[in-house]
C-alpha cells in the first residue's frame, strides 16, 4: 500500500492502448490512476464515460489519465464501444490497464475481498491514486465497487493539491478554483504578510486565536 508522500511503484503493462511503464508514462506530468472492479459492469460503464467526457478538463490541468480493470486489453476494446454509447459525448482515447491476475491491484492494495469473479478472485475497488510530476503520491481515495466516484470532486481536488504544491495556502471546506483559501498555520503573521501582497484577513473567534487567517488566492491577477 503506497502511503502520502512516497514514490509510487513502478509497474509495466498492456492497455487498451498499448504497452506501458508507469514512470515512463507519468514522465514529469501529474498523473491519476483509477481502478474499476470489471469490464461490462454498470457503475464502471457511467464512471469511465465521465472520464471520457472530462478529458478537456484533466487535459487542461496537465494530469494524464490511467484507468484499470481486472479484465485483458480485449475485453476493454470491446467495453469501450459500450461506455462511448451509452454516455454522450464521451471519448475513451486515455489508457485502460489490463490487470487479469491482480497484480498492480495487489501491488498498490486495491483489492475489495468482498467482491469477487466468477472464479472467487477479488476484484479491485474504486481507488484513486493522484501522483504528482515528482511520481509521489499526492492523494488517495478508496471507495467500494458499489459507489460511483464524483470526477468534478476529483477536478476540484486536483486544483486545491496543484495550488497548496506551489503556494503557502490550504484549501478550507468546498472550495472551489478562484474563492479565497487559508494562510497555513506554520506561517506567522509576519511572513505571511511578505509572502501575500494581497494582505490577509483574520477571524475574531471567542478563543481569541487568530489562526483563521483567509487570503485571495495566491495565483489569479
Ligand atoms: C459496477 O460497476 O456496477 C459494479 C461492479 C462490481 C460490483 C458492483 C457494481
Amino acid at each position: 500500500m503506497v502511503l502520502l508522500t512516497e514514490i509510487v511503484p513502478d509497474f509495466e503493462a498492456d492497455t487498451s492502448l498499448g504497452h506501458i511503464k508507469f514512470h515512463d508514462y507519468i514522465d514529469g506530468s501529474w498523473a491519476i490512476l483509477f481502478s474499476h472492479p470489471a469490464d461490462y459492469t454498470p457503475v464502471c460503464t457511467t464512471e469511465l464515460g465521465e472520464v471520457g467526457k472530462l478529458q478537456g478538463e484533466f487535459a487542461k490541468r496537465g494530469v494524464k489519465l490511467l484507468a484499470l480493470s481486472c479484465d485483458d486489453v480485449e475485453s476493454h476494446k470491446g467495453w469501450i464501444k459500450d461506455i462511448e454509447a451509452y454516455t454522450p459525448k464521451s471519448l475513451v482515447n486515455y489508457p485502460i490497464i489490463a490487470d487479469p491476475n491482480r497484480d498492480i491491484a495487489t501491488l498498490y492494495g486495491m483489492l475489495d475481498p468482498d467482491e469477487k469473479d466468477k472464479a472467487g478472485i477479488p476484484l479491485t475497488a474504486r481507488a484513486v491514486f493522484i501522483v504528482g510530476p515528482d511520481k509521489r503520491l499526492k492523494l488517495s481515495i478508496l471507495y467500494p465497487a458499489t459507489t460511483g466516484r464524483n470526477f468534478s470532486e476529483i477536478l476540484r481536488v486536483i486544483d486545491s493539491l496543484q495550488l497548496t504544491a506551489k503556494h503557502s495556502v490550504a484549501t478550507p471546506v468546498d472550495w472551489y478554483h478562484g474563492d479565497k483559501v487559508m494562510v497555513v498555520p506554520t506561517l506567522s503573521d509576519e511572513q505571511a504578510t511578505a509572502k501575500f501582497p494581497k494582505g490577509f484577513e483574520k477571524a475574531s473567534l471567542p478563543s481569541g486565536k487568530g489562526y483563521i487567517r483567509t487570503t485571495p488566492q495566491p495565483n489569479l491577477p
